[in-house]
């Protein structure tokens, strides 16, 4: 079986490439193409990934590629993990919100939609090649803002393509540990949209066990969500937020603590990875060291900044070997090949499994899987407050769509604007003015 992996030089794939050794199940990947625009840095992970196979005598074949075309031609599953305008975009997408004084992160708010209407375009047209050349193919989208970037390109490609997140399993997996219930045997009630979710019920033997893990505090302390909404907090809405709700349910903390920052996050992972490819390029020692000691620095300081708003402390050391996106992709990827029945939390196109909204609109919710592909499984409706924080920013996306496929700058003004996040229309027009002076690729904006 042939896995494409689009953005093949990008940081994370040593951690696909990791769960793809140690999958020898029937029809397990035999052939990994890379594509990546940039050659040099494709040619850094290859070190790694190379070092990563020597004790696996049947590891996966990994060629290399810059043309598109070919890397999609024979593909069985094409992973589509890039990222338009590199990590220097990233850093100019949260520093130019921040100099607004609104939230500057790479998802969620004004950075989010300068992401997106950079992205978009790129992502259709890989879209666009992927039914031209792989008809057959399932796209596995890790490719942020991915709930958007999924919809967008799911107009070309149906329920092909699939969206992915580690935050809910990290999520469920820390409330399991924390509730001391098996991960496998539970139901986790999550629904909304990527990176804007809620864990509402955790059923065991057709019980929620949800309600007793938020009275309690101590148990509500142990793990990363529980100390940075505060056990009050949670209570109040009887759900367990993903992380990411932290920058709305806190929105003036988060922002006063990434003004106060020296670097945005994006700043700090760009100069980890300059670092990391520079030296990795020039020198013969062990790239796969090299790689695992720059993870590991990544990993540790990830949402730092939100910890230390919420007071939350360090990191717990289980959440530091990587959220395990890889695994469920590679999970999702299993399930379809094989016709192996799997409940994964994915992003899919809503059909009628969430009120509010239609049925085309990608949602992240719980999905069965199988050859058939991941169907949303309907829960109960989302309370009032969220639900109307959902449908306010997939008003968004879908504004960021139209201006992406339409060049309307009107459209992309309105989604600034109508971001919640967003306090002024006035901020919103120097934002995106801002973005169209650093941006090139925004120059289709009229
Ligand atoms: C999580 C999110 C991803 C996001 C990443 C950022 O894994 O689910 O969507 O890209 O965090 O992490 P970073 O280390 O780049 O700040
Ligand atoms: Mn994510």
């Amino acid at each position: 079986m042939r896995l494409t992996i689009l953005g093949g030089g990008g940081f994370r794939v040593p951690l696909v490439y990791r769960a793809l050794l140690a999958d020898r199940a029937k029809g397990h990947v035999t052939h990994v193409v890379l594509h990546d625009l940039d050659a040099a840095r494709m040619g850094v992970i290859g070190r790694v990934l190379a070092e990563q196979a020597v004790e696996f005598p049947h590891a996966p074949r990994v060629t290399v590629t810059t043309d598109l075309d070919e890397a999609l031609t024979g593909a069985d599953f094409v992973f589509s993990a890039i990222r338009v305008g590199g990590l220097a975009g990233r850093a100019a997408d949260e520093r130019l919100a921040l100099c607004e004084g609104v939230l500057g992160q790479e998802t969620v708010g004004a950075g989010g939609i300068a992401y997106g209407l950079r992205t978009v375009p790129v992502a259709i047209d890989i879209a666009r090649r992927v039914a031209a050349r792989a008809p057959g193919a399932w796209v596995i989208n890790f490719t942020n803002p991915a709930g958007l970037v999924t919809e967008a390109m799911s107009r070309y490609l149906g329920d092909r393509v699939i969206g992915i997140c580690d935050s809910p399993v990290g999520l469920g997996r820390r409330v399991a540990a924390a509730l001391d219930v098996d991960p496998a045997s539970a139901w986790f009630d999550y629904a909304g949209l990527n990176h804007l979710g809620w864990l509402r019920a955790v059923r065991v033997d057709g019980r929620d066990v949800l309600p007793a893990l938020l009275r309690d505090d101590a148990a509500l302390a142990s793990f990363e969500e529980g100390r940075l909404f505060g056990g009050e907090w949670l209570r109040t809405i009887g759900a367990v937020p993903n992380e990411y709700l932290h920058y709305y349910y806190y929105d003036r903390d988060a922002v006063a603590a990434a003004r106060a920052a020296r670097q945005s996050r994006g700043a700090v992972v760009l100069d980890q990875q300059r670092d990391f490819y520079a030296r990795t390029a020039s020198s013969s020692g062990s790239a796969l060291q090299a790689w695992e000691a720059t993870r590991l620095r990544r990993e540790v300081t990830y949402m730092a900044e939100n910890r230390e708003a919420a007071g939350a402390g360090e990191r717990a050391s289980e959440d530091l070997e990587s959220g395990g996106y890889e695994k469920v992709a590679l999970a999702l990827m299993r399930a379809i090949a094989q016709d192996e029945h799997a409940t994964l939390i994915l992003n899919v196109r809503n059909r009628d499994t969430l009120a509010g909204l239609d049925s085309d609109a990608v949602v992240e919710v719980p999905c069965v899987v199988d050859a058939g592909g991941a169907r949303p499984v309907a829960g109960d409706p989302l309370p009032d407050h969220a639900l109307g924080l959902v449908v306010s920013v997939k008003a968004v996306e879908r504004a960021v769509l139209e201006a992406a496929t339409t060049g309307s700058r009107a459209a992309a003004l309105r989604a600034l604007a109508i971001h919640p996040l967003v306090d002024s229309v006035t901020v919103a027009r120097r934002l995106l003015e801002r973005y169209e002076s650093e941006f090139p690729q925004l120059g289709y904006l009229r």
